[in-house]
Formats: C-alpha cells, sequence, structure tokens
C-alpha cells in the first residue's frame, strides 16, 4: 500500500522504515528540510541500534522515500500516519497537540479520494474526534475515515517492538477501514501479533493507560526495594518471586534509579490532567509521579551515608548518563538530579557512556567525559552504574581501579553481591 508518514522522529521513522520493509511504498515528511537532506543521504538524526541499514536498505530499494512536501506526499498516498510530536506543556501538563492540529488542517486540503488518517502519536482521548472536525470542514465524511493505532516501541529496541508486536491496536469503527488496516497489519499477526479492534477513544486511552501501567509496575518494585534495603533481602528474590505469577508477569520488575525518557514522565503527567478534565481523580497514578520524582533523592541519601557524607574531593565515576541503555536519550534521566547535586558537593566526577560526551553537563564544575572506560575508572573512590549497558556488565574492576578501598554503587543490579563480597569489593546495589 502507499503510506505516508507525518515527522521522522522515534515513531514516524521506525514505523514508516519498518513499512518499507514489509514492502509497502513509503513516504516519509518532515517540514526540517535539513533532516530530510540528512536521511536521503543515510544520515539519521536518532540514535536507533539496525535503524540506519534499514533505512539505507529500503531507501535504495526505492520503496522508502523523504520529502517537504506533505500535500503532495499525502495526496498519492491511502493511509496517513500522524506521527508528529506532542510534548508537555510546561504550565499545566497538558499533551501540545499545536502540531497535530497544524498537520490535519494542512491534509484537509489534500484529500480528493477516499483516505485512512491515523494518529500514532501519543494523543490524549478525544483528539481523533477534534481531528475529524478540523477534516469534516471542507470534506464529506465518505471520503476518510480517522483511526487511533498507538505504538508501543521502545527506545533501543524500536525495530524488534515494531516488528514483533505483542498487540496491534485499531481504533475505527469503521469496518471498511478496518479490512484495509487489518491486510496492512497482516505480515505482524501471521508472525503472532494479536490484532485487536476497538473504539478510536479506546485505543487512545490503551495508550496512556499501558504507559501509566508500567510506569506504575516499576514504581511498585522500586519502593520494595527500599524496604527489602532495610531488612536484608535481596529484592531480585521479590521480582522472581512475584513475577512467575502469570497475573503479574516477570517484565518491569527491575529495580532502579527512577524512570525518565520522553514517555513514562509526559504520559503518566497527561492521562492524571486528561481524567481531572473528565473529574476523575487518578490518585494511584499521582502517587507513581511523586515516588518516582522523589528517587533520586532516596538514591542520593543512601549515597551520603555510603561516603559517610565526605563527599568532598571524592572521585566519582559515573558509568551511563542517559535514561536507560542502548539510547543517546537524557530526557528525564536521574543523572540530570544527581550529577548536580555530587558536584555541588564538591565531588570530582568522570563520566563514560556509550552514546558520548553530553551538553547537559556542559556548565557543572568538576563534572568532565572521559571517552574510555579504563582512564574514567583508574583513580576513581567510588563508580555509580547508572545504567544497564553490556559494556558494564564484566568489568573487572580490581584491575581497573588503582585505588584501595573503592566503592561500587550499582544502581542497575548488574553484578552479584556474593562475587563482589569475594572479591573483598565494598558493593552496594538497589534493594540488596
Ligand atoms: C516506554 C514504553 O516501554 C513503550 O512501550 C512506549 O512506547 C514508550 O515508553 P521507553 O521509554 O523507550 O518505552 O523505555 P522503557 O524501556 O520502557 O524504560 C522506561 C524507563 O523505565 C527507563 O528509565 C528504564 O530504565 C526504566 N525501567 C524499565 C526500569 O527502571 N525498570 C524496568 O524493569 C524497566
Amino acid at each position: 500500500m502507499k503510506l505516508c508518514i507525518i515527522g521522522t522522529g522515534y515513531v514516524g521513522l521506525v514505523s514508516g522504515t519498518c513499512f518499507a520493509d514489509l514492502g509497502n511504498d513509503v513516504i516519509c515528511v518532515d517540514k526540517d528540510l535539513n533532516k530530510i537532506e540528512k536521511l536521503k543521504n543515510g544520515i539519521i538524526p536518532i540514535y536507533e541500534p539496525g535503524l540506519e541499514e534499514l533505512v539505507k536498505k529500503n531507501f535504495k530499494s526505492k520503496r522508502l522515500n523523504f520529502s517537504t512536501s506533505l500535500i503532495d506526499s499525502v495526496s498519492q498516498s491511502d493511509i496517513v500516519f500522524i506521527c508528529v510530536g506532542t510534548p508537555t506543556k510546561k504550565k499545566n501538563n497538558v499533551a501540545d497537540l499545536n502540531q497535530i492540529f497544524n498537520v490535519a488542517k494542512k491534509i484537509r486540503n489534500s484529500i480528493s479520494r477516499f483516505k485512512i488518517i491515523i494518529t500514532k502519536s501519543t494523543v490524549p482521548v478525544t483528539t481523533g474526534d477534534k481531528i475529524e472536525k478540523i477534516l469534516l470542514r471542507k470534506k464529506q465524511k465518505k471520503l476518510f475515515s480517522v483511526v487511533s493505532n498507538p505504538e508501543f516501541l521502545r527506545e533501543g529496541e524500536a525495530i524488534r517492538d515494531f516488528l514483533y508486536p505483542d498487540r496491534v491496536i485499531i481504533g475505527t469503527k469503521d469496518n471498511k477501514t478496518n479490512k484495509i488496516l487489518k491486510n496492512l497489519y497482516s505480515p505482524l499477526i501471521s508472525k503472532g501479533a494479536k490484532y485487536i479492534n476497538t473504539s478510536r477513544r479506546a485505543a487512545e486511552l490503551i495508550k496512556y493507560a499501558s504507559n501509566a501501567f508500567l510506569a506504575t509496575k516499576i514504581t511498585f518494585i522500586n519502593e520494595i526495594a527500599n524496604l527489602c534495603e532495610k531488612i536484608d533481602i535481596d529484592v531480585e528474590d521479590i521480582s522472581i518471586g512475584i513475577g512467575l505469577d502469570k497475573r503479574i508477569g516477570g517484565r518491569f520488575l527491575r529495580p532502579g534509579p527512577a524512570y525518565g525518557g520522553s514517555c513514562f514522565p509526559k504520559d503518566t503527567r497527561a492521562i492524571v490532567n486528561m481524567a481531572k478534565q473528565f473529574k476523575t481523580n487518578l490518585s494511584l497514578i499521582k502517587s507513581v509521579i511523586r515516588s518516582n520524582e522523589n528517587r533520586s533523592n532516596i538514591m542520593l541519601n543512601r549515597l551520603s551515608k555510603i561516603l559517610k557524607n565526605k563527599f568532598k574531593n571524592k572521585l566519582i565515576c559515573f558509568l551511563g548518563v542517559t535514561f536507560k541503555a542502548n539510547t543517546d536519550d537524557m530526557r528525564e534521566s536521574s543523572s540530570l538530579k544527581m550529577m548536580p547535586f555530587l558536584s555541588k558537593k564538591g565531588s570530582k566526577i568522570n563520566y563514560f557512556d556509550p552514546t558520548g560526551k553530553k551538553t547537559e553537563f556542559n556548565k557543572l564544575k568538576n563534572v568532565s567525559y572521559v571517552k574510555n572506560i579504563k582512564i574514567a575508572l583508574k583513580n576513581v573512590d567510588l563508580v555509580i552504574i547508572h545504567t544497564e549497558w553490556n559494556d558494564f556488565k564484566s568489568l573487572n574492576f580490581k584491575t581497573l581501579i588503582k585505588k584501595k578501598n573503592f566503592i561500587i554503587y550499582d544502581m542497575r543490579n548488574l553484578y552479584s553481591p556474593a562475587k563482589m563480597k569475594k572479591d573483598k569489593i565494598k558493593y552496594f546495589g538497589v534493594g540488596r
């Protein structure tokens, strides 16, 4: 089929490229000419393992193309995916839909035959209704249908998550549209993905509810980890012990330094505000937001105890500063709270990240990026393992660190406390 993807961020570029790889003709549109030119030359603006090769392969086979012309691209397509950003408005934590509505206004001038208009961006419930009103102004309803088809891609795993989704959610009550989309997704359904057709509003809410639940699950195990630290239990035993219950499931039960990224923090705030507009109080998700925002303080309090409040001139090495492994994304990473705190306390901080130096730390005193792990670790008093890159999983600290009494604060529980004890290394994990 002929697809038009509007917006070439994570969602748009991954979705467009994967749809092309499944045999569709795809044109990805962005208003940023510089970005489009780079994409045409195989330069990918985002860090996503495997994406560069897939873009180049499909661009070469002419199934995938890039353009800045929205009108032309829409008019030659059967299905249009809206994948533009829905950032959170700082003042009231509500999703900013200006980009979505601007695109809808442009689309309405290029519908001359039946088209399916799909929102893949995460949008508040009833956004599809508003898009329909914008399109309806000039066109008869029969010329288009507006569908919600949320994505569930994780940064760093986006291609795999697109090609092997647990489910495809299609929010439309139009039978003709549903049939067309079931055909579009048939390659994924034949590989085991469940195809769920529901109302548009339900599909919009499923996305928010999914992210809010996953954020809740992570916060739950983070709080259980706090308890485990007080009663000398290893939280990993709890994660395994409860995760084997099929009603709970073992995934997303890894404690860490707080969830970050561009989605969980944004979507938890957005669903709470959306519910407020419908006079509903999502008190549980509100408490998840508060608990997660406070998590860095809990981690830093523990660090203060570990260092006996002696931060001054301590040499600390941060391994990984992004919000998780396999991404270069710093959005709402807990390192953005921890590094300034330690810098203010007078510690000297090296940091190493496989995705390179971060501008976010440029203004911090005594903080420097070291592009080699060995050099970053050489004379440190404390190692903070902040993300779970494979690069950090089998380090021989005793040979790498030239100091005698160094400490490891493993915020991702990558190492075994028993092994650390056997090697006589002072080790702290999370929830253990
Ligand atoms: C998330 C959702 O997983 C995805 O379905 C949605 O489309 C976008 O938002 P993403 O934010 O890319 O994806 O990353 P994810 O892997 O979900 O991790 C989010 C945060 O939770 C990270 O900070 C991660 O470190 C943390 N996390 C995740 C944990 O602390 N413990 C876990 O067990 C899993």
